[in-house]
């Protein structure tokens, strides 16, 4: 009999006053003698994760306050949605000086950095942590990132044609260096063999560079790559760089459909290994002793949700201005130039019924369409399980709610309860993040 898979699990973050589930910063156990902005809140943040020995941590990031919804910032900031939100990298130091296992995920848009510039940064950081560290790959597909930035959003698939030449830029970069390009002989005086660095010559369509990468290969080589695009050409991509693929299913039926799709694309066009992609669904787990006492959780939880600051994050989401429409609208109507993954999810969140706008806002802003696990750390994880069993999820980005709280209860509810069932580890199997992600 083949031994059943144990599950992986990310902390979804962001490095900012509130994360993904809108009103949380006003819950009366959040951060409660925790301040966001000081190191000593990431440490323990990092400290609890490893604990529970995730993966990971993954800081979620957009560029700017949204602005999409009546066409100004306003509902974001007053309502804290992602905002104030503080650039992801610089934390990463912090979090891997205070661990020795954790990853660290960090998203970095391609959208106005330089690929020199970006590929250095994360060797650095890769060196520092000790080969811990991921790079979630995104675009910026909110208008407010290129409105502040002073430039124009391109549609989806220009957003892809520069992703992909902007990756195998950094690629080349990160394998510029021959492993025994250092020779460091004191004697002689000669540190590197000019013969084994190679320099990099690209002239792309967006892209031109002349140079030599200006970091020594890193623990990794590369960071672990990760991609989160649900669209057709954000799933090739991801079929054909990622490491660790994210992604948002309300249900099992959709998680398996996905999973198919994308292992094909993986193992069929891309000509990869099965095993060397992890398939990540993302959960807001709010788990208690008891269900009830977990209902009552998500009840006052629920109660926090502001109507407009829902409809602002949204609009910023999917970059269209929902106050201009009837909240009752169903959903499925509106074509959307922001995350196609979280709008399908959402549509596909009513279970066959219409989802309007009011309705998605109130689900997007709570759990960002993902499925929330509402119960006792049983109940949570029988629904782990199955969604690893049938839904083909290697593991779990899970939504937090409020900090650190969150994790401290998943930590010391729902991993015994996994590890019991064999369906956790109970130690790293490796140094590097890779090495840990690619555990079965
Ligand atoms: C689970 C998940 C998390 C994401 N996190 C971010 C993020 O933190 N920042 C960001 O700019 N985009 C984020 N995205 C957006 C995607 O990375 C991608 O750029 C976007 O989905 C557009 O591609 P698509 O149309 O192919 O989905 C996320 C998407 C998903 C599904």
């Amino acid at each position: 009999m083949t031994e059943k898979k144990k599950a992986h699990f990310l902390g979804f973050i962001q490095n900012g006053v509130n994360s993904h589930a809108t009103g949380m910063w006003r819950h009366p156990k959040d951060k409660v003698g925790w301040d966001f902005t000081r190191p000593e809140y990431w440490q323990h943040m990092a400290r609890t994760m490893e604990r529970g020995l995730f993966d990971a941590i993954f800081i979620a990031d957009e560029l700017a306050p949204y602005s999409s919804f009546a066409d100004s910032s306003d509902a974001t900031v007053k309502w804290a949605v992602q905002c104030p939100t503080h650039e992801p990298s610089t934390i990463v130091p912090i979090i891997t000086t205070a661990t020795s296992h954790l990853g660290v995920g960090i998203t970095l848009s391609t959208a106005f950095e330089h690929p020199y510039s970006m590929a250095r940064r994360l060797s650095s950081l890769d060196h520092l942590s000790g080969g811990r560290v991921a790079w979630n790959i995104v675009g910026s597909y909110s208008k407010s990132e290129w409105d502040a930035y002073g430039a124009t959003m391109d549609d989806r698939s220009r957003r892809y044609d520069r992703i992909e030449e902007y990756v195998g830029l950094c690629k080349r970069l990160w394998n510029s260096w021959e492993p025994d390009a250092i020779i460091a002989d004191k004697e002689s005086g000669v540190y590197a063999d000019p013969a084994k660095v190679h320099e990099i010559v690209h002239e792309g369509e967006f892209f031109k560079c002349r140079g030599r990468h200006f970091v020594a290969p890193s623990p990794q080589g590369q960071p672990v790559l990760w991609q989160a695009g649900s669209s057709e050409r954000g799933r090739d991509f991801a079929a054909e760089h990622a490491e660790a693929i994210f992604a948002i299913h309300p249900d099992i039926a959709q998680m398996r459909a996905y999973s198919d799709d994308l292992n094909g694309r993986v193992t069929g066009k891309f000509g990869r290994a099965a095993e060397s992609v992890k398939m990540i669904y993302g959960v807001q787990p709010i788990v208690a002793e008891t269900r009830r006492e977990a209902e009552r959780k998500f009840d006052g939880i629920r109660a926090l949700l502001p109507r407009e600051g829902s409809l602002a994050m949204l609009s910023g989401q999917l970059s269209v201005d929902f106050s201009r429409y009837d909240p009752d609208t169903p959903l499925q109507e509106i074509e959307i130039p922001g995350i196609q993954g979280v709008k399908d999810a959402l549509v596909r969140s009513g279970a066959g019924a219409e989802v309007t706008i009011a309705q998605a806002a109130d689900i997007y802003s709570m759990r960002f369409a993902m499925p929330a696990l509402v119960g006792s750390p049983s109940d949570v994880a029988d629904q782990l399980e199955l969604y690893m069993d049938e839904g083909g999820a290697d593991g779990f980005m899970l939504l937090a709610t409020y900090t650190p709280g969150c994790f401290e209860e998943f930590v010391d509810l729902v991993v015994p309860e996994l590890q019991r069932r064999g369906r956790y580890r109970t130690a790293y199997a490796g140094k590097t993040l890779r090495e840990n992600l690619l555990q079965n």
